[in-house]
């Protein structure tokens, strides 16, 4: 355990993951739990950018916490927490503010993005969205970050701002590295392949969630946006809508592209749409039954977080009282 290198990720607690969490992030979360000494958060701090009802902010943490269980990751190998419940988050993150530029946070593309979509509410916790990330990060001396394609840019400031402290102050923080999977790292819109695929997407039939039934994933999928050529082969630029339904189906069944291509020579976008289709309710059906069970009982949650949350601070005093002493906090 001592001689593991240690991976933190997390995602924010917005409710229904959808099928590009799970295939960007979630999946190697699971994959990774055995080789790394994992932390898996609950960004509830996160969540707070963007105005939310209370009541479903404190829902939405369990179903993210149930979602993370459901797919496979073992609380007895990980340790799952909560944001909020270990405070040197929202200490470091502090700290870490002082020592980002407001250069490199206007240079954020996610800011400027959720800058247009919620106009009325630019706040600062979204501007200083990333040092609050950082601090999530280097709280725990990670050495892996997995995280879908949409965070590299959260990763390289947060590697910058560890190496500027370290610099200022000598070695403090491990300088983490992301890993962003070759494949599925950036899933698309079903209905809009050129955006990404969003649980905040307001397309009918765009964003597959995980809690879907099965009858609803058949039905997004059949409804894909594909294009007239009729031949399944990965082009992203002519065929996005079918290269992305090829690399959904090349991640799930684990082969490469060219085989995707190779197995549906000389057939039509129907048979490649069932197919496909069937592969992904395949693949969620074990989540279904576990996530339903899961949040009837919340007891058992509210457990798993608590402990969590208590080995989680454990390790992020540390290195909180390493900096605090570094910079000359009493
Ligand atoms: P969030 O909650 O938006 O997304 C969680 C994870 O899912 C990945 N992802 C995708 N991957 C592939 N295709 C998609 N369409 C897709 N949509 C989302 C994201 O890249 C991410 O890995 N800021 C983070 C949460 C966070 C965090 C952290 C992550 C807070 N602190 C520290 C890592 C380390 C976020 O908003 O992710």
């Amino acid at each position: 355990m001592e001689n593991k290198k240690v991976i933190l990720s997390g995602i924010q607690a917005t409710g229904n993951l959808t099928l590009g969490n799970y295939i960007g992030a979630l999946k190697n979360f699971v994959k990774m739990q055995d080789e790394y000494d994992c932390y898996y958060m609950i960004a509830n701090l996160h969540a707070l950018t963007v105005r939310r009802d209370p009541a479903e902010l404190k829902e939405n943490t369990l179903k993210v916490l149930a979602t993370y269980i459901a797919a496979g990751i073992d609380p007895e190998k990980s340790t799952i927490f909560v944001q909020s419940q270990v405070h040197e988050h929202a200490e470091l993150g502090w700290v870490l503010d002082c020592y980002t530029y407001m250069g490199e946070l206007s240079r954020m593309t996610q800011f400027k993005d959720k800058s247009e979509k919620h106009a009325d509410n630019i706040n600062a916790g979204l501007f200083t969205y990333p040092s609050l990330m950082a601090g999530d990060i280097l709280l725990y001396q990670a050495d892996v970050v997995p995280v879908g394609e949409d965070q590299k840019q959260h990763l390289e400031i947060t590697r910058d701002i560890a190496e500027r402290f370290n610099k200022l102050y000598g070695d403090t923080f491990k300088v983490p590295e992301p890993y962003i999977p070759k494949a599925g790292a950036r899933i698309m819109g079903l209905q809009d392949p050129a955006s990404k695929m969003s649980k905040s997407s307001t397309i009918p039939n765009d964003t597959i969630l995980l809690v879907d039934t099965p009858e609803e994933i058949m039905k997004k999928v059949k409804k894909a946006v594909t294009d007239s050529e009729g031949i399944v082969k990965y082009d992203v630029e002519n065929k996005p809508g079918v290269s992305n339904l090829m690399t959904i189906y090349s991640v799930i069944k684990n082969i490469s592209l060219d085989e995707v291509e190779k197995q549906f020579e000389g057939k039509g976008y129907g048979e490649f749409k069932t197919t496909v289709g069937e592969a992904i309710v395949k693949e969620l059906e074990p989540f279904h039954k576990k996530y339903n069970e899961l949040m009837n009982d919340k007891i058992y949650l509210e457990k798993i977080y608590t402990e969590g949350s208590r080995k989680a601070s454990e390790k992020a005093r540390k290195t909180l009282n390493l900096v605090y002493n570094k910079v000359g906090l009493v």
